[in-house]
């Protein structure tokens, strides 16, 4: 089983929208997957499952509230992918889910103010690299002006961590798939589609 996490220090930079876009492609392509929300306030991951199931859409994606992450693993025995949606805190917990998992996508905006705690924080988690964790930062939640993603892309490059190369635009669009239960290239928008498309690859890439 891969583990794949979505950590960051803020809320509101789409870990969850993304946990949900990565356990949909992965679940599309036969996987069986797991989310596991330690985000306990929110419950983004498990309320979402449940508007999916009650819509009926197919493949049906498992998602459940969990407080440790030892005890997940064992739960999700037989899957082929967790995916690990966490709080907009960077504490004890979060540096237990890093070390468990095989991948660490760390979401952040495209400005200052979300880029230094972002890598702040990737810095930090790079320290446990003997658990050998891989650290991949995403530039989530994007406007449309190109030059603050590249520019974005640069900082990044320049601190030594790897980015994927596709970013997750902010568009109403997926906001309203994922409150209808659906998320990423399930959009009925052909350009969504294409977008959301583009960076499932790049996820599963990485895994
Ligand atoms: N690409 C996107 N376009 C539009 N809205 C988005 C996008 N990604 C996430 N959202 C919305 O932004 C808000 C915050 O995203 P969320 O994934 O919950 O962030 P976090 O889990 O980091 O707090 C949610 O209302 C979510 O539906
Ligand atoms: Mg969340």
């Amino acid at each position: 089983m891969i583990v794949a996490s979505f950590i960051g220090q803020k809320g509101g930079v789409g870990k969850s929208a993304l946990a949900r876009v990565l356990a949909v492609a992965a679940a599309h392509q036969g996987q069986r997957v797991l989310i596991g929300d330690f985000d306990l306030e929110q419950l983004s991951c498990v309320e979402w499952a449940a508007t999916r199931m009650a819509a009926e859409i197919e493949p049906e994606v498992e998602a459940r509230a969990a407080k440790s992450i030892k005890k997940l693993r064992r739960a999700a025995e037989g899957y082929d992918l967790l995916v690990v949606d966490t709080r907009g805190l960077a504490d004890d917990l979060t540096t237990d889910v890093a070390r468990e998992s095989d991948v660490v996508f760390l979401p952040t905006g495209t400005s200052m103010d979300d880029l230094r705690p972002t890598m702040g924080l990737a810095k930090r988690l790079a320290r446990l690299r003997d658990t050998g964790e891989k650290i991949v930062l995403v530039l989530s939640k994007t406007g449309r002006s190109e030059r603050l993603v590249d520019s974005a892309l640069a900082l990044i490059e320049d601190s030594g961590f790897s980015c994927l190369s596709v970013h997750w635009p902010q568009r109403d669009g997926f906001q309203a798939d994922l409150d209808a239960g659906r998320a990423g290239s399930e959009s009925s928008n052909p350009h969504l589609k294409q977008a959301a498309a583009e960076i499932e690859a790049a996820m599963l890439a990485c895994l």
